[in-house]
């Protein structure tokens, strides 16, 4: 049971229409997804470390794959749908997993309030979720909580850049 006072929608009907490039990565923003050879990770022991706590490596249930993505980049002009796509990602995987944290981040706060976090809050009209009902959004310390105490934050990187 989540701690904050929201509540979940009756349902809600994702209903993203990718185009082929954006599939693309889609798929390879899955948690579960081999890109060798499609679905399903597992986990497997690979030994124990000095306090004897079990250690685990993920790899692909068939072919047996551990070279799986870790840093997943996207690119294109202006207009590709490289920000709609991650805005997707974000809600549906907060959506989908109760109580994770995420980030959203661009160079400056104000080139995020001016554009990614307006597509958030577009995308999340359209799924139906109501603000201060389903979620909540704090101005101030840049977040955005849903029902089920996942979280979106947002980031500026402009200060911890430190290569130009
Ligand atoms: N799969 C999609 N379905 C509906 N609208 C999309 C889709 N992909 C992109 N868009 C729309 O196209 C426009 C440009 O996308 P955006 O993500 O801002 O591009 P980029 O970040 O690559 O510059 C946005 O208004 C977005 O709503
Ligand atoms: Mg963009």
């Amino acid at each position: 049971m989540a701690s904050n006072k929201l509540k979940p929608p009756k349902s809600v009907r994702i209903d993203f229409k990718p185009s082929p490039r954006q599939y693309e990565l889609w798929k390879l923003l899955q948690p579960d997804f081999c890109p060798l050879y499609g679905a399903g990770i597992q986990q497997v022991l690979i030994g124990y470390d000095i306090n004897r706590n079990p250690q685990y490596k993920p790899q692909c249930i068939k072919c047996l794959n551990q070279n799986l993505p870790q840093l997943i980049l996207g690119g294109g002009s202006a207009g590709g749908g490289k920000s709609y796509l991650g805005s997707v990602w974000l809600i549906s995987s907060c959506i989908r997993f109760d109580n994770i944290r995420a980030v959203v981040a661009r160079k400056t706060l104000k080139s995020l309030k001016e554009s990614t976090w307006n597509t958030i809050k577009l995308i999340l009209k359209d799924l139906g979720l109501k603000e201060d009902v389903n979620f909540k959004i704090n101005n101030l310390e840049g977040t955005l909580l849903f029902w089920n105490d996942s979280v979106i934050i947002m980031k500026e990187m402009a200060d911890c850049l430190v290569l130009k």
